[in-house]
């Protein structure tokens, strides 16, 4: 259930990940189409992260909604906060693994990394400055990236590059 594997995954799949990440509120919703890579602090990262990217929608929702309030105002912030801090306690987590196993895949791993922590700052300084509609119009991004990115990325490093270091690695 890959995202952008759309050779080896049906139209129906696709369309079942994309609602499923469109109508989730919480982690249970989605836990199904996230994968695991059986390290325990990297599964816990995602579980957090992914609940983080889920609150964010439901304030864009809102937010879309006109209801701009000053509560929401200020959750929203709150929230691109938490995420781009746990971004980067999460990254800095794989790079350490990936270090330490030798990963092929660490140059090409951090460049998405790289490009992620971007779209974020860069809908956060749209949310800092008011231009809700770009914000709004953004609503599956960041929970679409992450979700592709772990199912992908982090699975092909973690998972199917597993090497005898990692396996000492919990
Ligand atoms: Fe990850
Ligand atoms: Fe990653």
């Amino acid at each position: 259930m890959l995202l952008t594997q759309q050779g080896t995954t049906s139209r129906k799949e696709l369309a079942w990940t994309r609602w499923v990440l469109q109508s989730a509120r919480v982690w249970d919703d989605v836990a199904g189409i996230v994968r695991i890579i059986g390290i325990h602090a990297v599964d816990e990262d995602h579980r957090k992260f992914t609940q983080y990217a889920l609150d964010l929608n439901l304030i864009i929702q809102a937010l879309s909604n006109r209801d701009a309030s000053f509560e929401n105002l200020h959750k929203g912030n709150d929230i691109f906060r938490q995420l781009l801090d746990y971004a980067h306690i999460h990254f800095q987590r794989e790079e350490r693994i990936m270090r330490s196993m030798k990963s092929p895949m660490l140059g090409q791993h951090l460049e998405q990394h790289g490009m992620f922590l971007g779209m974020i700052e860069e809908h956060y300084d749209n949310f800092k400055q008011g231009r809700l509609q770009m914000v709004s119009g953004l609503k599956l991004s960041i929970l679409d990236w992450w979700v592709n990115h772990i199912n992908v990325v982090d699975y092909k490093t973690f998972v199917l590059g597993k090497t005898e270091t990692m396996r000492l690695v919990k």
